[in-house]
């Protein structure tokens, strides 16, 4: 049995097939007699919510929200038909909200959760790597806002995260991958050990053991809880995430099949990876180990240098930013991260130009 993780207010459990934990959870909440709502998206009704339902019977009378699936619904739009929903129902404040999904579930969930009634109670049943190992851990909930990611948003925890690792079985290889990202981030913030363990999972083909997300989630949680309102030690977090959330905005504007998250932040750890050695001494074996494990796992993107400028733009609005300089997390060395690094623009610019060198040949334009 693998031992819950105590995140601070809350814990996150390892369930398996009985629930248990939900389930006790779940008795100590219904003898209130309060309402439940699960949120989850179309997808995941239909791959996830069967077995939850089955194996959680005092979940039968709770209402199901289904929204549409994809990054694109974390919106405004999507709280309002939520809160709506909940606001003719007559939900009350004693409500509990069950974020079934991925990261968008979660993110949108606690928003939202945060928000009705100037705030309800709610539990992460996440059911993406991502959300697993990065999304439900944490207490960030968050919408995206006229095409920046996460531009509004609360610090909220749930009352407890509660993930069943098979769950992961019908996840598509890209969202794996996707996840897997956040999962070498981990291991580029904690060092060595973790880092040999993710280096032998990496591949097309990704199995996690449960140990690994557990550990995955430690090295988060640890952080979190060392800062948990992001004044300083938890920006190390943000690893990959400067140059990572410009290039899934731009993305997202232009691309008709855009990036995922994790797909943008291992372009962006890359580029971040290369700032490093350039201002922070990250040894360039480090760095070459970096690329490797990323290139092991993700396709090239064909970054073009005319989206530089537009990339620049965005890094600029970056909401991580004091003022105009563009705020990065660097490594001197694997396990030892910094925050608050501000490059010259020249230099970020000199970094894009590190993947693209690093693409060229894989996506076979030369
Ligand atoms: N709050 C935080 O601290 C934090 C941290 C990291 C990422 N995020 C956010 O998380 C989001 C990305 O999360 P994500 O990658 O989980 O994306 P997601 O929630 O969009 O899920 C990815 C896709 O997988 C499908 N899916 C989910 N679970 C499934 C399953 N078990 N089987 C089959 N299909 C399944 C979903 O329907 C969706 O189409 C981003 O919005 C990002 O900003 C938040
Ligand atoms: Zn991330």
């Amino acid at each position: 049995m693998v031992q819950p993780i105590d995140a601070g207010n809350y814990r996150v459990y390892f369930e398996d097939d009985s629930f248990h934990h939900l389930n006790h959870f779940l008795s100590a909440h219904c003898s209130s007699g309060s309402r439940i709502f699960i949120l989850t998206d179309l997808t995941v009704a239909d791959a996830c919510l069967p077995f939850l339902l089955q194996q959680c019977p005092m979940l039968e009378e709770s209402d199901v929200i289904e929204i549409h699936p994809g990054e694109e619904n974390k919106v405004i739009e999507t709280c309002c038909e939520i809160w709506k929903i909940l606001s003719d129902e007559h939900a009350d404040r004693n409500m509990l909200m069950i974020n079934l999904g991925g990261g968008v579930v979660c993110d949108l969930g606690g928003f939202a959760a945060s928000m009705y009634k100037r705030g309800v109670e709610f539990i992460h049943v996440p059911t993406t790597l991502l959300s697993m190992v990065d999304a439900s851990v944490g207490g960030k909930t968050g919408i995206d806002f006229e095409g920046w990611k996460n531009q509004i948003g609360t610090f909220a925890d749930p009352q407890g995260v509660f993930v069943f690792p098979p769950f992961l079985d019908t996840l598509q290889p890209r969202q794996m991958h996707s996840g897997f990202a956040e999962v070498i981030k981990h291991a580029a913030l904690s060092g060595l050990p973790f880092l040999d363990q993710v280096e032998s999972l990496a591949g097309y083909d990704l199995k996690i053991p449960d140990d690994l997300i557990r550990a995955s989630i430690i090295i988060k949680k640890d952080i979190v809880l060392s800062d948990p309102m992001e004044k300083g030690l938890r920006k190390v977090l943000n690893f990959g995430h400067t140059i990572g959330h410009a290039i899934e905005s731009y993305s997202l504007m232009h691309d008709d099949n855009p990036l995922l998250h994790g797909e943008a932040i291992a372009i962006g750890m890359i580029c971040e990876g290369y700032l490093s050695m350039k201002m922070k001494g990250l040894g360039k074996d480090e760095l070459h180990r970096l690329c490797d494990v990323i290139h092991r796992v993700f396709a090239p993107y064909p970054l073009s240098s005319v989206t530089f400028h537009e990339l620049m733009h965005l890094m600029k609005g970056d909401k991580k930013n004091k003022g105009t300089r563009i705020n990065f997390t660097l490594l001197s060395a694997w396990g030892n991260p910094h925050f608050d690094c501000h490059p010259d623009e020249e230099l970020v610019v000199e970094a894009l130009h590190f993947y693209v060198q690093q693409t060229i040949g894989k996506i076979g334009l030369n």
